[in-house]
């Protein structure tokens, strides 16, 4: 049936629409952290993070990369292909920062030779553990030449936003991706890439995402206004 509420996330809803493998993105005026424990209404973000995302996923989609995004539709809404997630998130390091930092003791900022990886479990009730490939395995989430998939994949995303970012002068500190499998069972990029996903910092080392809200850090929107207006001079 079309347009029923498929599910409702922290970020965005997704309903159905009269194609069965194509569903409808709607973007919500809400910030979270901690799981949802902090919860505010941010009036604007939704425009805001659609039409960021649909920026960056039209040019993954025109470098080749394989992904969910169809096409914006409206301010907040947009039309992607329905998968079924891979219920991990897939966390992309090029700088510490963040929980990696602190969990190593380290000052922000420092470059890795290599981005490290890391997966995280969705799995709310559990907060998203850490976990690697070999609990990937046990836990039956995706297989041995899937998560090694996905991994290039994600490094592949990786070298493409950095260059894009850069050009603007902004730093690509670090990400999170989710992957899902289409109705054919590729496993294609999902979800979104937003200010509310990645850490980017400025030529003068100013939070440009949502570290903004995370640390009370000024005003979310006009920062992801800055955001958007300087992917559009690309
Ligand atoms: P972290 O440093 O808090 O682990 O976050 C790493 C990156 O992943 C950062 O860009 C924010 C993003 N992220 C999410 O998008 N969702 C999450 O639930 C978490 C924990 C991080």
């Amino acid at each position: 049936m079309e347009n029923q509420l498929i599910y409702s996330g922290k970020a965005k809803d997704i309903y159905s629409t009269e194609d069965e493998h194509v569903i409808k993105s709607v973007y919500k005026d809400q910030a979270t952290m901690l799981n949802g424990v902090r919860k505010e209404t941010i009036e604007g973000k939704a425009v805001l993070n659609n039409q960021i995302s649909s920026l960056i996923f039209e040019k993954l989609n025109a470098a080749g990369i394989k992904t969910h995004f169809i096409k914006q539709v409206s301010d907040t809404e947009q039309l992607n292909k329905k998968v079924d997630i891979i219920p991990l998130e897939v966390v992309l390091r090029n700088r510490a920062a963040g929980s990696f930092a602190k969990r190593f003791g380290l000052a922000e900022g420092q470059v890795f030779d290599t981005p490290i990886m890391e997966f995280y479990y969705k799995k709310d009730e559990l907060d998203d553990p850490f976990i690697n490939d070999e609990h990937i395995a046990f836990l039956e989430i995706a297989t041995a030449e899937e998560i090694a998939y996905i991994k290039a994949e994600t490094r592949r995303i990786n070298e493409l936003l950095k260059g894009w970012f850069e050009a603007v002068d902004l730093t690509l500190v670090d990400f999170k991706l989710e992957f899902g499998k289409d109705a054919t069972g590729e496993i294609i990029l999902a979800d979104e890439f937003s200010p509310d996903n990645c850490r980017l910092w400025d030529a003068d080392g100013n939070h440009m995402d949502k570290d903004v809200f995370r640390r009370d850090l000024g005003n979310l929107t006009d920062v992801y206004a800055v955001v958007l207006e300087k992917l559009q001079s690309l």
